[in-house]
């Protein structure tokens, strides 16, 4: 039996980070093997909210480098950049006529942008939602990893998929959001204040690009306080996340340690943020290394993302055979 197609897209629009790591690229190198996977770096999306195409150029070649330093494998799945893959912008101008301008106002993240860069409210930024539905029903894709932030997209997706269906006959299956094995971690900011995040926040947020001493900075900063006063306390959220980044980085028996000092109100944060930075660095640095390797050698990133869109092609123009035959546009 063929494997079930799953597919992600990431915006090249900032640094990546150990939430990024934690709450998707791992994932994404757990699937590799029981899927089809389509990874793709999203950046005509981009080009919505970044229209600066220098700077974008470099995070495009950044993101590719760090997903194959954190485990994913090109040769197992397809890792492209979208603007390789022409056939997704014929699919969206076919869906674009059948999403409506009322549904697309609505979109919370339209909202949220309109609000955010009130002088560039383009066509683009409204239509996202449809972009997003042509990436994903392109390759036909079932499943598709993503935050909770994305569901509505996804449903918009499904509703595009299902009037197409309905129009022209069926050739679009519905995509749903898809979790591999258990809940997903989400990496708190280091001064508790919301999550990691591309872009905001960068002091409290542990880029994949970070060198050595600027992870050790910024972990000594983390918010702590003067520690618990009664025994088995319950952890206030951004102890509770310095936690999970030692459960996440470190040997059990240092968990074990600094989760005993806790319960019997003798930890000291200093000394766990220590041990934190130490496990932190070995567990960033082979990757920022790796990826920095990788992006510096332009031959191989060229070899990487060719054939990538190679793949990724073959499949989006097999969906398009069967798309314009069913709207009758093979002449
Ligand atoms: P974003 O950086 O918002 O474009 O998200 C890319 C992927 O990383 C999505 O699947 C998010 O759910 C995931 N992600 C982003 N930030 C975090 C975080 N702080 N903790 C866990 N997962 C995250
Ligand atoms: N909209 C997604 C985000 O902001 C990125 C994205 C674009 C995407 N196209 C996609 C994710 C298709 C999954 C499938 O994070």
């Amino acid at each position: 039996m063929s494997k079930e197609v799953v597919l992600s897209g990431i915006r090249p629009t900032g640094f990546l980070h150990l939430g990024n790591y934690f709450g998707a690229m791992r994932n994404y190198v757990r699937m590799q093997d029981e899927y089809n996977c389509y990874f793709f770096v999203a950046n005509w999306h981009a080009l919505t909210t970044h229209p600066d195409t220098k700077e974008l150029q470099n995070s495009v070649h950044r993101v590719i480098a760090e997903n194959i330093a954190c485990g994913l494998d090109y040769q197992k799945v397809s890792l492209y950049v979208q603007s390789d893959v022409p056939e997704i912008a014929e699919l969206y101008l076919y869906l674009n006529t059948m999403a409506y301008k009322g549904e697309l106002e609505k979109t919370t993240t339209f909202k949220d942008k309109v609000r955010q860069q009130p002088d560039n409210v383009n066509a683009g930024l409204l239509t996202y939602p449809v972009l997003m539905a042509a990436d994903i029903l392109i390759h036909r894709a079932l499943k598709v990893p993503v935050g909770k932030d994305q569901e509505q997209h996804l449903e918009m997706a499904r509703n595009f998929a299902e009037r197409f269906n309905h129009r022209y006959g069926d050739v679009l299956p519905s995509p749903q959001a898809f979790n591999f094995g258990s809940e997903l971690v989400k990496i708190m900011s280091l001064d508790g204040n919301g999550k990691m995040s591309k872009s905001e926040n960068q002091m409290n947020t542990l880029y994949l690009a970070d060198d050595d001493d600027l992870i050790r900075k910024k972990i000594m900063k983390a918010k702590t306080d003067s520690g618990p006063t009664q025994p088995n306390s319950f952890k206030p959220d951004y102890i509770e996340n310095i936690f999970t980044l030692l459960k996440l980085v470190s040997d059990q028996t240092v968990v074990n340690k600094f989760e005993t000092d806790f319960n019997n109100c003798v930890i000291r944060y200093g000394d766990l943020k220590k041990q934190l930075a130490e496990d932190m660095v070995n567990f960033i640095k082979p990757i920022r290394e790796q990826a920095a390797d990788i992006q510096s050698n332009k031959a191989l990133l060229s070899k990487i993302i060719h054939q990538g869109a190679e793949k990724a092609r073959a499949s989006a123009s097999a969906t398009l055979t069967e798309v314009r035959k069913a709207m009758r546009l093979n002449y």
